[in-house]
């Protein structure tokens, strides 16, 4: 018989494999000094384009202060216990009414960690009979989510109507001899290439099959749509989104999240949230800082209107220069290029450490083999010089990959690691 662990010395999985060349610097990587525009890398100043921080409020001193006051006030450990049992307050309640506000719903529930929360209510929706429908790019906490459904799941290929109308049609066949009924997740925004979800031609299908539509709509919250509700607002059908889920670590910069649906609705979860009934509340600093953000958010428009404006310089200039940006239709900003994971790694140390360009590297298998992936998270408090010196770095790091300078400088690497460049 095997020792358990003989797996783990002998396969490090496709990440860990490259931990030895990567860990600290690809994966794992240490930036400092205050949230901003500008941070450092190994000692170095670097502009970031890997940070969520869309809004600009991660070090905004409106918030710093609340925050540090709030901190004072509670300390870390208010309130003890989970919502049920002695981990509900005032705050919680007036966090949740006004969030409900903000995203046009009756009523929502904050939850103490957005991953946890978005698995448990997959969890509460379903039961053993029903049906989840899901797309195949779905971030990694939907897709544990559907791990815990014991009905049946379809996914469907990426954004593709087509395929989403086969396997509703599936589920429908299912639900029907079950007895059970389906749910469909989307995100509004996909986090890695910036595609919103096709929440208005979902919805339309609502006329055709019988379907509750839940959407994760952790970048578009903030970011999209006319008062920062979010995609469904973008795309005028914010009504037809059954249960609407946003975190706050991305707009709102900070830990959390909730849920927002029909007052029923939240009800019933409430009291059937796995991660919420048994685990800690969220705790007191975290929902003032909530309340303060998302003051911001309803009473400061120009940062979202700052966030575009960044947005748009970058998107264009890259677009103008001639690179692939994919089909991004939110702030997310996915170049392509070709070339090998080795490649990939020399590639994005020239970035930092001669161009002071710090963004994430995507590769194989996030992504086909061969494509290298750059993503970049435009902020409100980026400014037109960063910019710029990104669009004359990427300029250069392209040419040479294409000369193959990435390649002669990577082979050691490639050697060593016995993946072709
Ligand atoms: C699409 C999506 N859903 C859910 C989460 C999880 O949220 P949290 O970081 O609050 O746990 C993330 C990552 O932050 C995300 O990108």
């Amino acid at each position: 018989m095997k020792d358990l662990f003989d797996k783990i010395y002998s396969d490090k999985g496709p990440l860990g494999k490259w931990a030895n060349q990567a860990e600290g610097y690809f994966i794992f990587p240490k930036l400092e000094g205050p949230i901003s525009n500008r941070m450092k890398f190994k000692g170095k100043d670097v502009v970031t384009w890997s940070i969520n921080d869309y809004l600009g409020l991660a070090n905004h001193p409106e918030v710093r202060k609340v925050d540090a006051e709030a901190g004072v006030k509670w300390g870390s450990a208010y309130p003890m216990g989970a919502r049920m049992m002695s981990g509900h307050t005032e705050l919680h309640e007036q966090l949740q009414n006004e969030l409900a506000a903000f995203v046009q719903k009756e009523a929502a529930y904050v939850l103490n960690f957005g991953y946890q929360g978005m698995v448990s209510t997959i969890d509460a929706l379903v039961n053993k009979d029903d049906v989840i429908v899901y797309d195949v790019d779905a971030h990694a906490c939907i897709i544990d989510g559907v791990r815990l459904h014991m009905g049946q799941r379809f996914t469907y290929k990426h954004n593709d109507m087509e395929s989403i109308e086969k396997n509703l049609q599936r589920a429908t066949r299912v639900a029907e001899k079950t007895g059970g009924g389906i749910l469909l997740i989307s995100e509004g925004v996909f986090g890695m290439r910036g595609e919103q979800g096709r929440l208005k031609e979902i919805i339309a299908l609502k006329e055709k099959y019988n379907f509750r539509f839940f959407v994760d709509d952790a970048h578009g919250f903030g970011t999209l749509g006319k008062t920062g509700a979010g995609a469904g607002e973008e795309q005028g059908v914010q009504d037809g989104i059954d249960v609407y889920f946003a975190t706050f670590a991305k707009a709102m910069a900070s830990t959390g999240a909730f849920i927002a649906a029909d007052q029923e609705i939240i009800d019933y979860l409430k009291y059937n949230l796995r991660s919420q009934m048994f685990a800690k509340s969220l705790q007191m600093q975290l929902v003032e800082g909530a309340l303060k953000r998302l003051d911001m958010l309803r009473t400061m428009p120009e940062l979202k209107e700052k966030l575009w404006e960044n947005t748009n310089a970058l998107q264009n200039g890259l677009k103008e220069r001639g690179f692939d940006l994919g089909t991004t239709q939110s702030c997310v900003t996915p170049v392509y290029l070709k070339g090998s994971i080795p490649e990939a790694m020399a590639l994005v140390k020239d970035l930092r450490e001669n161009h002071g360009i710090f963004c994430s590297i995507v590769v194989y298998p996030v992504i086909p083999r061969g494509l290298i992936l750059l993503r970049m998270i435009p902020t409100a408090s980026h400014t037109q010089e960063d910019i710029d010196e990104t669009l004359n770095a990427f300029s250069a790091i392209r040419e040479r990959l294409e000369n193959g300078t990435y390649k002669r400088l990577s082979a050691g690497i490639a050697e060593e690691m016995g993946e072709e460049v």
